[in-house]
Parts: structure tokens; sequence; C-alpha cells
């Protein structure tokens, strides 16, 4: 069977990040998802939605639990309206950071994830999509 839920859910503050996590959880939960998994998903979650916060000056969590064809999975995707990302290679490199951080939120959210998509435009705004199949 084929079937979608999906919701949005704000990322503006700092508590919000808990919110994203939790939400995270829930859903990760609900599909059956292995707590190893689980725990990468919410990890990775806990990088984009302080991103979000920190850099893009707050956004948006789309949340999507999918069912393909049989194939069950949670996708999360962090919009914002912030300055974009000028340099994406860069920012994908271990240790890089533009701020205080250390530079290991998206490369170490990269690869807690089955699927990573970037898509940024400097001026415009930063969307993120992550995807954890069971
Ligand atoms: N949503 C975003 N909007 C604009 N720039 C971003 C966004 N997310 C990340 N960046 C840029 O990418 C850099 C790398 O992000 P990353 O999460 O890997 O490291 P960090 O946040 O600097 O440090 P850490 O996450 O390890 O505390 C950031 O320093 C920032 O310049
Ligand atoms: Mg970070």
């Amino acid at each position: 069977m084929n079937g979608e839920r999906s919701g949005t859910l704000p990322v503006r503050i700092e508590q919000d990040v808990v919110l994203a996590r939790q939400l995270a959880r829930k859903l990760a939960g609900e599909c059956g998802m292995r707590l190893v998994d689980l725990t990468k998903l919410v990890t990775a979650v806990s990088e984009l939605a302080r991103n979000t916060v920190v850099y893009g000056g707050g956004g948006d969590m789309d949340w999507h639990v999918l069912d393909e064809y049989g194939r069950t999975g949670v996708r999360l995707v962090f919009r914002d309206e912030g300055p974009g990302i000028p340099d994406i290679k860069l920012a994908m490199t271990d240790g890089w950071t533009s701020g205080n951080g250390m530079g290991l939120g998206l490369t170490g959210a990269r690869r807690l994830v089955d699927d990573f998509e970037l898509d940024t435009t400097p001026g415009k705004g930063t969307k993120i999509s992550i995807t954890r199949w069971i």
C-alpha cells in the first residue's frame, strides 16, 4: 500500500530543536525503526534543526512518513530563508565552521542517514532533506 502522512513543525528558537528531536523520535518509533537507526536519525535532526536556528535565522521542518511500495521510512526537510550557504563544498568539509561550532553538523548528519540532499541559494535560503528507511 502506498500512503503518506506529513506535516510541518516550526523551527525558530532553540527549544524547537528539542521539539524537532521529539517528533522525529515519535515518527521513527511509530514506523518500527530499530533503536540504533532511530538514534542516528534523531542525532541528524538535532544538527540540522540547530543550523536552521543558528544560521538560517529560523525556518520549518517538514516531516513525511513514507510508505512506497512496501518501503517505509521517515523524511525530514529543513527549510529556511536565511543567507544560504555560499560554498557547499567548504560547508560539507569536516571541521569547517563559519561560526563557533565544530563544523561537524552537516557532515555528521549526512553520514547518519540513507539520503541527504542539500539545496541552497545565497541570499534566498537553504533546504536540506534527509531520509532514513526502515
Ligand atoms: N541553514 C544554514 N544556513 C546558512 N548556513 C548554514 C546553514 N547550515 C549550515 N550552514 C553553514 O555551514 C557551516 C557548517 O555547518 P555545520 O553544522 O557542519 O557546522 P557548525 O554548525 O559550524 O558546527 P557544529 O554543527 O559542529 O556545531 C556553518 O558554519 C554555516 O556556515
Ligand atoms: Mg551545525
